[in-house]
């Protein structure tokens, strides 16, 4: 292969073409991935207003690594590419161009990617009757996934029958028998009445008040799981009136997720790990449903009272470190350290840092005075969100915590052996506190409300 486009290796430049792209949520997938596995790419969004063969030529000889693309360039781009993956022609859209020797190749990683989405939830199309709601462009990815897996009968409903019609007609051409079945939206009722997996492609659901393509509560009843490629909000239209027949379903995230997964795989040739897609997954959700909240300080800083206060107020949910454990471990604090030791504790500890690091989303999580003092876990709690250090002085955190009892590394013969021990934690701690920290706010002669607005202000 000559040197000068060269494509092995793991640096280069990656990117995305579209208009618009300002709210793209790629970089943050490609970036994140490339920087968990030790790579040296950088994902950039490229706006194309027009003419965007000439910007994947021009990209092309900018020695860009890999492109995504996206609306409304996937179908015109296809006339600068050397070659094209065989699903990507008969969807007659791609999303990703591989660099190969003298120019790019495109592929189509929608469709794979609905496919990972699925398996992830142990879903199959093979031999099943699909029920794709829309036929505009997802809705070709989706339906010859549906043909490819080798669907028993794929139903296609549209607003307007002619579009479902064409659409079918294109697909039926290309795989064996007639088994995309087109029909108008209104005409729901001719769908045997099988159990299927129904598949929302419609963009309904993204604005607030949208209803449904069809609102007949017993059509849904037919449904034994359900996919809406809309991911904003959280649970859509679609979603809530599955769940309310107790119907399990998911909403496009994951689709969202694997399309890139599949696309960074083709560019570097590198498997992604399932754990990595689950921390990806993570930042994403926190990225469109809101970040997490931590706060770390000494016994006594008010993390409890303050956090569950904030989650409230913001309508985040709340988590306590130390109640999770003993909750988990059906037992007290105390019990564990007295039975088990302290290094038992921390290593519990650690473990629901880490599970927390790759799960939490639009979360307040309160944490164990001490949680700071190891190394791995001020790392990992700065990039499960904004950690907050609820500071006090000694004098204060005696008086907030003298008459409290659970708290084994204060047990003391008096008051001034308990504020001795608080003032040197306090000394021992403070450097560790400073480094898991983003921000600190001095809790000392502040009210809740006080607290709480230097927060929201911050
Ligand atoms: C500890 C603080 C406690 C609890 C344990 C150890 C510490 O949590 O995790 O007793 O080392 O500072 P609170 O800070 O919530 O009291």
């Amino acid at each position: 292969m000559s040197k000068k486009y060269d494509i092995s290796g793991t640096t280069g430049t990656l990117g995305l073409i579209g208009n618009p792209v300002r709210h793209t949520l790629s970089p943050l997938i490609h970036n994140t991935i490339s920087e968990e596995m030790g790579m040296d790419l950088r994902y950039l969004p490229f706006p194309v207003e027009e003419d965007p063969v000439a910007a994947v030529r021009g990209a092309y000889h900018l020695g860009i690594r890999g492109l995504n693309v996206t609306v409304p360039h996937k179908t015109a781009v296809m006339d600068a590419l050397v070659d094209i993956d065989e699903s990507a022609k008969i969807i007659g859209a791609v999303n990703t161009l591989v660099r190969t020797e003298g120019g790019f190749k495109g592929y189509n990683t929608d469709m794979p990617g609905l496919g990972r989405a699925l398996a992830r939830r142990g879903i199959s199309l093979a031999g099943q009757q699909v029920v794709v709601l829309g036929a505009g462009g997802a809705s070709r990815a989706v339906c010859t996934l549906a043909l490819s897996e080798g669907a028993k009968a794929v139903y296609l409903l549209n607003r307007s029958k002619e579009n479902a019609e064409a659409l079918a007609e294109h697909l039926n051409s290309q795989f064996d028998g007639k088994r995309l079945v087109p029909l108008a939206a209104s005409d729901y009722g001719q769908v045997p009445r099988n159990p299927s997996v129904f598949i929302q492609c419609t963009s309904l659901g993204l604005h607030e008040g949208d209803g449904l393509l069809i609102e007949d509560d017993d059509f849904y009843h037919m449904a034994e799981y359900g996919f809406d490629l809309v991911y904003n909000p959280a649970v859509t239209p679609f979603m809530k009136k599955l769940e309310s027949f107790m119907i399990p379903c998911d909403n496009g995230l994951t689709m969202l997720l694997y399309q890139g997964i599949i696309a960074f795989e083709l560019w570097t040739g590198v498997s992604v790990p399932d754990t990595l897609a689950d921390l990806v997954l993570n930042r994403l959700e926190r990225r469109i449903y809101g970040d997490n909240i931590i706060l770390v300080g000494y016994m006594g800083s008010g993390k409890s009272t303050i956090g569950q206060e904030l989650a409230k107020e913001r309508g985040m949910r709340f988590l306590d470190t130390d109640a999770m454990i003993e909750e988990a471990e059906d037992c007290s604090i105390r019990e564990i350290f007295e039975e088990r030791g302290e290094k038992e504790f921390r290593d519990l500890e650690t473990e629901y840092v880490r599970k927390l690091s790759t799960t939490a989303v639009h979360t307040v999580i309160a944490t164990g005075g001490g949680i700071i003092l190891r190394k791995e876990n001020r790392e990992l709690l700065r990039k499960t969100g904004q950690v907050i250090w609820l500071m006090a002085s000694p004098e204060e955190t005696l008086n907030r915590v003298k008459a409290d009892t659970g708290r084994p590394l204060l047990d003391s013969a008096s008051l001034t052996e308990m504020e001795e021990k608080i003032r040197t934690m306090l000394r021992e701690r403070g450097a560790a506190y400073e480094a898991a920290s983003d921000r600190r706010i001095d809790t000392d002669g502040r009210s809740i409300r006080e607290i709480l607005d230097l927060i929201d202000n911050y």
